[in-house]
């Protein structure tokens, strides 16, 4: 049986841009296989300060992907800082991660020139996504294209481990969906928490609203037709409801349609797309133990999961005696 796994950090409000990118395809998949989802807070450390944070920021990712349809009666979610074996597969693989290969990680050059304190945490991130990807002997990992580089080196990496120490890893191969490779944000660059320019999947309705009508256009004037293909507006709504998005591109491109009512029609999409998952995600809100009950069972499956190919790579390496 195929294990698919993905995980997503509990960095700030889960937004569209996760959303197609990674937890559609990833709830999609959770019937191809034994699916393995984390909340990826270890990383999350790297750049969220304050504990009361990163504890509620946990917890909505979980109750985020429950409430958009996660089955937790079939797939394993699980916080990963709840599998601490994680570090000790991150030494393990750090001893054979050459240093150039981290230099070269466009995510830790991105956070460099955003002016982030470098630190070896940061550096060490892919090592630690390895860690996670290999803990669980995983085929698929569903992921945005931001996540391809981090999956060449997880790749890379076990590939260097099985040179070394005999085949003790599978190399995992990234599911990446071209339509929702790269989902943009409101300003027109990578939907991002560090960009400030996403549209939140759970944030209130003010909320939503103001970063929709927030999306950046050109200046063409109302008389004029828009360009809506390959615009932002165009990809979002192409995202949100593909079926609509024909029309839109109609509609969008007659004269006389001002790109406020092309916000409009584009909130509207968004709001009856994720209305159910809003709904379900303010249960959890208000049943807590039921996310925590899901996290503490997917935490004992993981941890069963991940003992026998740790225990393999410790034998390889010589750690343990026999
Ligand atoms: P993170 O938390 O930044 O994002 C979670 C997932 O959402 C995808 N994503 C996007 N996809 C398309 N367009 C966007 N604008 C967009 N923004 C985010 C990301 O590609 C990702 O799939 N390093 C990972 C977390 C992680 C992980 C792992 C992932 C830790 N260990 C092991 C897979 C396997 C991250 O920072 O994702």
């Amino acid at each position: 049986m195929k294990i698919i796994l993905t995980g997503i950090q509990p960095s700030g409000a889960l937004h569209l841009g996760n959303y197609f990118g990674a937890m559609q395809p990833a709830i999609e998949l959770q019937s191809h296989g034994q699916a393995v989802y984390f909340i990826a807070d270890y990383h999350a450390l790297t750049s969220v300060t304050k504990a009361d944070d990163l504890r509620s920021y946990t917890f909505d990712v979980a109750a985020g992907l429950l409430a958009c349809g996660l089955d937790p009666s079939r797939t394993i979610l699980f916080r990963q800082s709840d599998v601490p074996q994680v570090h000790e597969l991150a030494w393990l693989l750090s001893i054979v991660t050459p240093m150039g290969l981290l230099e070269r990680a466009h995510s830790y050059k991105d956070k460099i020139a955003q002016g982030a304190e470098t630190n070896h945490g940061l550096f060490a991130y892919p090592v630690l996504m390895a860690a996670d990807i290999l803990l669980y002997n995983s085929d698929l990992v569903p992921v945005g294209r931001d996540q391809k580089q981090h999956l060449e080196i997880a790749r890379d990496i076990a590939q260097k481990f099985n040179d070394r120490f005999g085949p003790v890893f599978k190399l995992p191969e990234p599911v990446i969906r071209e339509a929702t490779a790269i989902v943009p944000g409101i300003d027109g660059r990578k939907m991002s928490k560090s960009y400030g320019n996403t549209i939140s999947l759970f944030g209130n309705e003010k909320e939503i609203k103001k970063a929709v009508m927030g999306i950046k256009t050109d200046s063409t004037p109302i008389d004029q037709p828009k360009q809506i293909e390959g615009s932002v507006l165009g990809q979002l709504m192409q995202a949100v409801d593909p079926e609509k998005y024909e029309n839109f591109k109609v509609y969008g491109s007659a004269p006389g349609i001002g790109y406020g009512d092309l916000k409009k029609d584009l909130l509207a999409a968004i709001q009856k797309r994720f209305q159910p998952f809003q709904e379900k995600y303010r249960h959890y809100q208000t049943h807590p133990g039921e996310v925590e009950g899901v996290l503490h069972d997917g935490a004992n499956r993981a941890r069963a999961l991940a003992a026998p190919i740790l225990e393999k790579a410790r034998r390889a390496t010589g750690l343990s005696s026999s």
